[in-house]
């Protein structure tokens, strides 16, 4: 097959990078809507992982105890029909369950083992082989699909992403106090910005949006307009 042909026919995809809270979940899945591509939340698979070690007792700092643990239970990631990523961990729905605040600290903490990473790595880049796809994380632009065709990197203001994840955890019932969401996500984002395997950083040539202060809607239109503005320049 000639090389252009090649091109053409490849699956677009699109990284979006980011700390915690900065949004790119809500913005990534309205903009995979609008465009008509796959939404994949990579968070939420490193969330399942962190949750298998957390029902078996295994410390987040266990280093052994979790590689141990990999292989040992299936994951499945599965788009239903209302165009959700649902979540499985050995055969049960954790979709849900996967939010609890203390599953975020076992995630990180588990997203920090190279072996973890590397267990991860081909069903995510598996994914963006079969489909367009939108892909959000910590190391998309840089390591799962270095070669995405439009990588960005969304932020926002550490005080903005805590009281965002904080309305957004009291809107599913969960009792939480600001001070302690907004003290979970600066350690997060310490731990996700200092490990040593792929920590989160811009890639060279991903686009910066900071979103501070901005509503939902601002943000999405930018995020759609900028995606837009370079898959059809
Ligand atoms: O996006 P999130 O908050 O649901 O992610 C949960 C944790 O997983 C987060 O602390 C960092 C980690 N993660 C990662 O290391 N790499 C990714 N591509 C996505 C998430």
């Amino acid at each position: 097959m000639k090389k252009d042909v090649y091109h053409r026919m490849k699956y677009k995809s699109i990284a979006i990078d980011g700390p915690s809270g900065a949004g790119k979940s809500t913005l990534a899945k309205k903009a995979a809507e609008a465009l008509g591509y796959l939404y994949v939340d990579t968070g939420a698979i490193y969330r399942t992982v962190g949750l298998c070690a957390l029902r078996r007792g295994i410390a987040p700092d266990d280093h052994g105890g979790v590689v141990a643990m990999l292989g040992t239970f299936t994951l499945d990631l599965r788009h239903g029909e209302d165009g959700l990523q649902h979540m499985y961990l050995d055969g049960e729905d954790v979709t849900g369950e996967i939010r609890r605040p203390e599953v975020s600290m076992y995630a990180s903490a588990v997203s920090a083992l190279p072996e973890v990473r590397a267990f991860l790595m081909d069903l995510q880049r598996g994914l963006a082989q079969r489909q367009n796809v939108i892909m959000d994380g910590r190391d998309i632009g840089t390591v799962v699909l270095p070669g995405a065709d439009i990588k960005i990197f969304l932020t926002a203001s550490l005080e903005d992403r805590a009281r965002r994840r904080w309305q957004e955890l009291r809107e599913r019932g969960m009792e939480c106090d600001y001070a302690s969401v907004l003290a979970d996500m600066a350690a997060r984002d310490e731990n996700d910005s200092r490990r040593a395997a792929a920590p989160l950083r811009r890639a060279e040539d991903a686009l910066l949006l900071d979103t501070t202060g901005n509503s939902l809607e601002q943000s999405f239109q930018l995020l759609l307009q900028t995606i837009k503005e370079r898959l059809d320049p």
